[in-house]
């Protein structure tokens, strides 16, 4: 008989496969993505510079990002009939949903038909998916259709021009180059498992995605920066968010934005968002919600132990840059893709189906009865 050992729940602790990706928790500050420091990464690079790193192995030259850019830049317009799809999606919709469909019909309508095509295809959905979260939400809740082939260089100021139409400052946009960075990959996550499991049957790169989006949607996972905004915008002092929390920990509540799987006594993401939500705060001239945030992380730290993860104050960032709290996760998506699309290229390029197995916990081998005879 096969001995089966039993890993602890939610395969805590176990390694499930190998990565040249990225290290979560064992060297460097605590994240590194291909090798480097994300800290120094987020502090030097454009998204586009560290997405260009993580799918296809090394850090651009500038010729080669101005070439990305460039390539990325001809691949933001949507196929009419995606534009179709998502007019019907009614503006109540979860925008989780909307990234989800947005995927899988484009999926349709340009699918991978072999696996020579998986960058390009990768750099199509990292082009579009601001377009689509954007052209979906400006025509459901505003009645328009935006033109989606915009001018702007990088990912992040195209997404804020959609969506607030017109040109993002400075700041905004080096804070979406930050934010990007810091979402864009993170080893056997939830979700990337999930690409990683879907992979590993063959299928194609849209399907890994969509459902690793849907993975992303749960607010243990990527939906926690919702979460989080719904948490502190309920408080109008830093002395109300502390008393609501302490009550909440009382009726042994979660607080979202805190606590890792991984990581045990910070998220290095953590404070390279925080600065820029101080920074976004001094910008806006109203650092109450900055304030609150804060005082929750001190709150959280001394009653719990527990630390703000990279989602926290995610919340405050966001919405300083007057974006909307339904759009957040799909921010998250628009990162997180690259890391997804890598990991499907590595399980790709050394493939064996993942399929594990499970302790038996129902009864003994038993009679069949036939149907009268019950
Ligand atoms: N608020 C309150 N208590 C929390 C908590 C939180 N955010 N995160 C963990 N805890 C508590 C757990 O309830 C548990 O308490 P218990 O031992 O009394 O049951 C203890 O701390 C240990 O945490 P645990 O649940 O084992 O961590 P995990 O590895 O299973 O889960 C998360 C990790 C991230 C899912 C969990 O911390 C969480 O749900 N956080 C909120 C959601 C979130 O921010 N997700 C984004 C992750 S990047």
């Amino acid at each position: 008989m096969i001995e089966k050992k039993i890993g602890g729940a939610g395969l805590r602790g176990q390694v499930a496969g190998k990565t040249a990706l990225s290290t979560v928790g064992i060297s460097g500050s605590g994240l590194t993505y291909r090798g480097y420091d994300v800290k120094d990464l987020a502090a030097n690079c454009s998204f586009e510079e560290v997405a260009y790193l993580i799918l296809y192995g090394a850090l651009p030259t500038a010729a080669q990002l101005a070439d990305y850019q460039g390539l990325l830049k001809t691949q933001r317009g949507l196929p009419a009939a995606l534009r179709e799809v998502l007019e019907r999606i009614p503006a109540t919709a979860h925008p989780m949903d909307v990234m989800r469909t947005g995927c899988s019909m484009l999926g349709n309508l340009e699918g991978e038909a072999s696996f020579d095509q998986q960058l390009q295809k990768a750099n199509r959905l990292l082009a579009a998916f601001p377009s689509i979260i954007c052209y979906w939400y400006r025509f459901s809740h505003d009645g328009v259709r935006i033109e989606t082939e915009t001018d702007d260089n990088s990912i992040g100021a195209h997404f804020l021009h959609m969506l607030h139409d017109e040109s993002p400052k400075d700041l905004h946009v080096q804070v979406m180059h930050s934010s990007l960075v810091l979402y864009a990959e993170h080893e056997f996550n939830a979700s990337t498992f999930t690409a990683r499991v879907c992979a590993s049957t063959l299928s194609d790169l849209f399907s890994c995605i969509t459902g690793a989006i849907g993975t992303l949607r749960g607010p243990l996972h990527g939906g926690a920066n919702e979460a989080a905004m719904e948490l502190i915008e309920r408080f109008s002092s830093s002395d109300e968010a502390e008393r609501e929390l302490l009550g909440m920990l009382k009726r042994k509540e979660k607080i979202m934005g805190f606590g890792h799987a991984v990581y045990t006594e910070s998220d290095p993401r953590n404070e390279i968002i925080k600065g820029w939500s101080e920074k976004l705060a001094s910008d806006v001239g109203d650092d109450l919600l900055y304030q609150i945030s804060v005082r929750c992380e001190a709150v959280m730290w001394r009653e719990k132990k527990l630390f703000c993860n990279a989602d926290f104050f995610h919340a405050s960032a966001y919405h300083y840059m007057k974006i909307p709290t339904k759009l957040f996760t799909p921010i998250f998506v628009m990162s997180r893709l690259t890391g997804w699309a890598a990991h499907i290229f590595e399980q790709r390029a050394d493939n064996r189906i993942i399929r594990p197995s499970a302790e038996y916990t129902g009864p003994e081998l038993r009679q069949f009865t036939a149907i009268n005879e019950r």
